[in-house]
């Protein structure tokens, strides 16, 4: 049962209204009446007790963190029944769905702008020991405010990279559209599938649409090129793009860094990582090649002609000169 506004939770906090329903939980915004400040208060819909291990495990990761680019956790308890509540810092503003929904797609340096706030988040959660893998980047989980903050929410899925590298048991698999291969068929997540999903979040800020699902990609489907979607995104973004959107993780940026350095066009992609556009570059540059040596072949033919014809034109006029001196 949804709650509704004006109800207070523990004396303390007053709902306002609902900011956001997923499937397994509520997040609104509430009044922190003994502080007199906004906060978000999440709730967990999910009964079972795979669901609340994981809400638990959320406030958890949420606690040990502090990033800028990260909601802060502020109170965590349970009410009778077992509804289970985390209330954090609340960021007034919209999420990048929203936002596209209303406004329209981004501008190229609207959209690096806040893809570059998102990796510094990433970058940081990468860099915990263990490695805190986010796996639910997505429009929805980005919120924006008019201020210019980019805030990454939603660290409901987010596993920590243990020696076992296992999957947090009951977690959901991810986002069609934005969860990559490896994730949609549990065959293990690193931190490169945070990089794919941002890598679909910048193609849907964009270009309007999320890519293709990750299993229609692997049977065959095409990505459509993000340019011919919106023709004024710039080569070298749409390079990043479809890098970061490879199939198969080796062939995608290694590090949050790397992603960095390739939306802002800083260091060209390692060559092992060729994303497929470059592939294309390199054939161009193949045939360009083999032209050379054609031409080269030729020019040496040609020379080669010349001094048949001149050794023949001396030969012809010495006898014609041995003939004319009257030799016998
Ligand atoms: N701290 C916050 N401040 C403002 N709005 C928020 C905040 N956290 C979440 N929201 C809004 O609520 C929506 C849902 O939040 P969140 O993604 O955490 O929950 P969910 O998707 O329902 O949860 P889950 O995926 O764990 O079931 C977001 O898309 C965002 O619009
Ligand atoms: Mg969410």
């Amino acid at each position: 049962m949804p709650l509704n506004p004006n109800q207070i939770l523990r004396q303390r906090y007053q709902i306002h209204s609902l900011l956001g329903q997923g499937g397994f939980g509520a997040v609104y915004r509430a009044l922190d009446l003994n502080l007199n400040r906004w906060c978000a208060v999440k709730e967990n819909l999910g009964s079972s007790s795979t669901a609340q291990r994981q809400f638990e495990r959320e406030a958890q990761l949420l606690t040990r963190v502090r990033h800028p680019n990260l909601p802060q956790i502020w109170d965590y308890f349970d009410e009778s029944g077992g509804r289970q509540y985390l209330v954090m810092e609340f960021a007034q503003g919209v999420n990048l769905s929203q936002l596209v929904r209303q406004r329209g797609v981004l501008t190229e340096a609207q959209a690096v702008a806040f893809a570059l706030r998102v990796l510094d988040a990433l970058e940081y959660l990468h860099a915990q020991t263990p490695p805190i893998i986010h796996r639910d980047v997505k429009p929805e989980n980005i919120l924006l405010t008019p201020q210019g903050r980019v805030m990454l929410v939603d660290l409901g899925i987010a596993k920590q990279l243990t020696g076992s590298n296992s999957t947090p048991s009951g977690a959901r698999g991810g986002s069609p559209g934005y969860a990559p291969l490896e994730q949609l068929s549990s065959a293990g997540t690193d931190l490169r599938a945070d990089l794919y999903a941002l890598g679909a979040t910048l193609y849907f800020a964009l270009t309007g649409h999320p890519p293709p699902d990750a299993v229609d990609r692997a049977m065959g489907k095409e990505l459509p090129s993000p340019r011919q979607m919106n023709p004024a995104i710039s080569a070298q973004l749409e390079r990043a793009i479809l890098y970061a959107l490879q199939v198969t993780p080796a062939d995608r940026p290694q590090s949050a860094a790397e992603l960095r350095r390739a939306l802002t066009g800083a260091a060209p992609p390692r060559a092992r990582a060729v994303p497929f556009l470059e592939r294309v570059g390199q054939i161009g540059l193949t045939v360009g090649i083999g032209a050379q040596l054609i031409i080269g072949l030729a020019t040496l033919i040609l020379v080669l002609l010349a001094v048949l014809i001149a050794v023949g034109f001396v030969v012809y006029a010495m006898s014609v000169l041995t003939r004319a001196t009257g030799a016998p």
